[in-house]
């Protein structure tokens, strides 16, 4: 799909960790960079107010929330701090989290720990997995009496693996823990629908699925959990006279984080609508396909084993090839110097996993362009582990 401005020349499997905007998006970004440009002080103090709120309706709408439960904050690490040092938690307090948690957000919650005096505890979920319920119960040996929050994505980074999240959250709600799910690489991906789901807070990116521009995300917080959190940056919004005058306390106190710029978040709703003609289900089916085959092709070669079940990949999957014994830093450079691929390299519990992205604009000839690589990897033996 040319609408999208990647290098041709490159390979390009790693839509996870960043995204990737299309160019009619992109020029809308562009377009409220200049309009803010032309008159900044008209746009950010008069204008703005009301473009966010349109932003912001039209990506609860999508998310399946209120337009009072949402706010813009840059990214997942930004909302997963505000929970981790905002929310009442301490001395004696436990957060339950998977050893399947993205890093900088694990770093928030041990951070925040280590000053106020909770405990972060990591539930191991052991590969394979079976079923949800397996995934589920094994979660849950987790819970003690102390447990009053659960941090847990919905789709894995590092193992890229969809996570029971109705199950969990509906769990929580029956013995009164507090969920925060870390939906990164959820919305775009798969169908959010906030208000089904049962989570207190929430929290993605636009940037990555959703193919907004970078540093735009959202943090949702259910309407009776509101008064739990207080702001992680504290500015006008937090003052007696309500500076963009808004009659919600949590949107004021939350948004505002100082001048920025909000051309991103501007863009949201154009992000939305692009996905919503181009990313039809048959698409984001055939970019499924494509991860499959690549994993599955991939587990034909020596040395290189699956990991999951089909069933708990949707655009993302992994190839296993910690048999090879090749030093990941080592084969993620390799794959782009010499393939030019771009493809994370993974470490998770002493395994190795490269991890595939697909989407729109990913073809059958770049996931074979992959395989033909992997067929070389058990004869790059400068690639192994010193
Ligand atoms: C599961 C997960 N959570 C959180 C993040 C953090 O995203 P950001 O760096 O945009 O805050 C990522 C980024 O890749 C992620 O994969």
């Amino acid at each position: 799909m040319s609408d999208f401005l990647l290098d041709p020349n490159v390979v390009f499997l790693n839509h996870g960790s960043f995204g990737a905007c299309p160019r009619p998006v992109f020029e809308e970004y562009q377009h409220w960079q200049r309009k803010l440009e032309t008159q900044p002080v008209k746009f950010l103090a008069r204008d703005l107010p009301e473009l966010l709120a349109d932003a912001r309706s039209q990506v609860a709408n999508y998310l399946g929330a209120q337009p009072t439960e949402i706010v813009f904050v840059p990214n997942p690490t930004f909302a997963a701090n505000t929970i981790a040092r905002c929310l009442d938690l301490g001395e004696g307090d436990e957060v339950l989290i998977t050893d399947h948690e993205y890093g900088a957000c694990r770093f928030a919650f041990q951070f925040a720990g280590s000053k106020k005096g909770f405990r972060v505890v990591e539930q191991a979920i052991p590969l394979p997995v079976e079923s949800d319920q397996a995934v589920a119960d094994t979660f849950w040996q987790g819970v003690t009496d102390r447990t009053k929050l659960i941090f847990i994505s919905h789709i894995t980074s590092a193992t890229a693996l969809t996570l029971p999240i109705p199950e969990i959250c509906q769990r929580a709600r029956e013995a009164g823990i507090l969920t925060m799910i870390d939906g990164a690489h959820a919305p775009g991906q798969i169908d959010v629908d906030l208000g089904q789901l049962g989570a207190d807070f929430y929290t993605a990116t636009c940037h990555k699925w959703m193919c907004a521009p970078k540093g735009s995300g959202v943090f949702y917080v259910r309407e009776d959990r509101q008064q739990l959190i207080e702001p992680l940056v504290v500015g006008w919004g937090w003052g007696p006279e309500k500076t963009f005058h808004r009659d919600n306390e949590f949107i004021e106190h939350h948004e505002w984080l100082g001048t920025h710029d909000p051309s991103a978040y501007l863009t949201v709703p154009t992000a939305i609508a692009w996905q919503q003609q181009h990313i039809t289900p048959e698409v984001r089916q055939r970019s499924r396909d494509l991860v499959h085959t690549a994993v599955q092709q991939a587990s034909l070669i020596e040395g290189i084993e699956r990991v999951h079940p089909d069933s708990f990949f949707y655009q993302m999957g992994l190839i296993d090839v910690t048999t090879l014994q090749v030093d990941a830093d080592a084969l993620k450079i390799w794959l782009y110097d010499t393939h030019r691929i771009e493809a994370p390299t993974i470490r998770w519990n002493g395994r190795t996993f490269i991890r595939v992205s697909a989407h729109a604009y990913t073809t059958e000839q770049d996931i074979q362009h992959l395989l033909h690589a992997l067929g070389e990897l058990p004869n790059q033996h400068q690639l192994r582990q010193a």
